[in-house]
């Protein structure tokens, strides 16, 4: 390939409930970076509605895509590459940034690659000063996944365990849900617990095997909605004691799996990736722990957290330096390269 010094990307996101787009140079420094939500759309449904994400998608891409090239102060044509997110996520809510990028990229007659969604998270980490050096430990928990990784380079994760049922993030919805606090939940579930006591109610910790790197969140959820029901008279009194213990709970099996998983690998690197890493007790909670293990913690900026294109374009620098490259034959479907 050619030369990928002050190669400038752009990034597009749409897996989910997020239409996003930035532009990223050198796979490090973001031009800009635009994340639209559709959360107004799906909260009244208390979770994302498939159909309507994908028509919301297609409503806001060519808006989302303008205010990133218009934010970066560039004109389309310098940019070099087009990253889009090829997958995990919802198949149509993929398609349409998917066929996006590729249209894109064919009419500017500029290379582009579809981009694993779970490397962009891993990825997030080298957008900030100070990233970490390989080889590193991550944990990446979000709303469809919760995972912990040996990261060996930016393509390649060694996968050391993940959740059997519910992810981390998906916990904290249900659980919102189930005390009709509003979607999604992990927000408003971390300020809720400020108020609370995570002692006066004690939860379930669910470590399963104590060496295994899996995750079990299902009987949490399943705790929360029995106490729930058994205190419904005087839930509103109930509910800052029950998110801090629900939080408390979740996020010392987050914490003591991330450590041992370093501990295993003999690595003093933890990058902390994905929408929960934006949760206030557990960056708290990983730091004490790290620090007192001598190891340093890596976790991007609260905007950079959630899903947003910039780290799409992150790893996709990596892909395209690689060589990597998709072609027009390419789609949601087509297997990870
Ligand atoms: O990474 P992300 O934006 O989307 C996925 O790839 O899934 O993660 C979204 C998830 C949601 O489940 C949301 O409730 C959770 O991240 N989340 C939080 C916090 N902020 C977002 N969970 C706990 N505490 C938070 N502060
Ligand atoms: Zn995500």
């Amino acid at each position: 390939m050619g030369n990928y010094d002050n190669m400038i990307i752009l990034g597009i996101e749409t897996s989910c409930d997020e239409t996003a787009a930035a532009v990223v140079k050198d796979g490090t420094s973001i031009l800009s970076s635009v994340v639209s939500s559709q959360v107004e759309v799906h909260h009244l449904y208390g979770g994302v509605v498939p159909e309507l994400a994908s028509r919301k998608h297609i409503e806001s891409i060519v808006p989302v895509v303008d205010q990133a090239i218009n934010k970066a102060g560039l004109p389309l044509t310098e940019i070099d590459a087009v990253a889009v997110t090829r997958g995990p996520g919802l198949v149509g809510a993929l398609l349409v940034g998917f066929s996006f990028a590729k249209s894109l990229a064919y009419a500017l007659g500029i290379p582009w690659v579809g981009v694993n969604h779970l490397e962009g998270h891993i990825n997030s980490v080298f957008l900030e000063d100070d990233p970490p050096a390989f080889p590193f430990v991550a944990l990446l928990a979000s709303g469809g996944h919760t995972s912990i990784y040996h990261v060996t380079d930016p393509m390649t994760l060694e996968l050391m365990g993940q959740t059997r049922d519910d992810a981390a993030g998906e916990a904290f919805d249900k659980v919102a849900k189930v005390l009709d606090l509003g979607y999604p939940g992990g927000g408003i579930v971390d300020r809720l617990a400020k108020q609370g006591d995570p002692s006066r109610i004690k939860f379930p910790r669910s470590y399963l095997d104590k060496a295994s790197f899996d995750f079990s969140f299902s009987g949490i959820k399943t705790a929360v909605n029995r106490y729930a029901a058994g205190h419904r008279d005087q839930i509103q009194e109930h509910i800052p004691d029950i998110a801090a213990g629900f939080q408390e709970a979740v996020m010392e099996v987050l914490t003591y799996k991330a450590i041992h998983a370093a501990v295993v690998k003999g690595s003093k690197r933890l990058a902390l990736v994905g929408g929960v890493a934006a949760n206030s007790r557990l960056r708290e909670m990983l730091r004490a722990e790290a620090g007192r293990q001598g190891m340093r913690v890596h976790i991007p900026s609260i905007d950079l957290c959630g899903d947003n294109a910039a780290m799409i374009a992150a790893a996709g620098y990596h892909y395209l330096a690689a060589g990597i490259v998709a072609d027009l034959q390419d789609d949601v479907f087509s297997k990870a390269k």
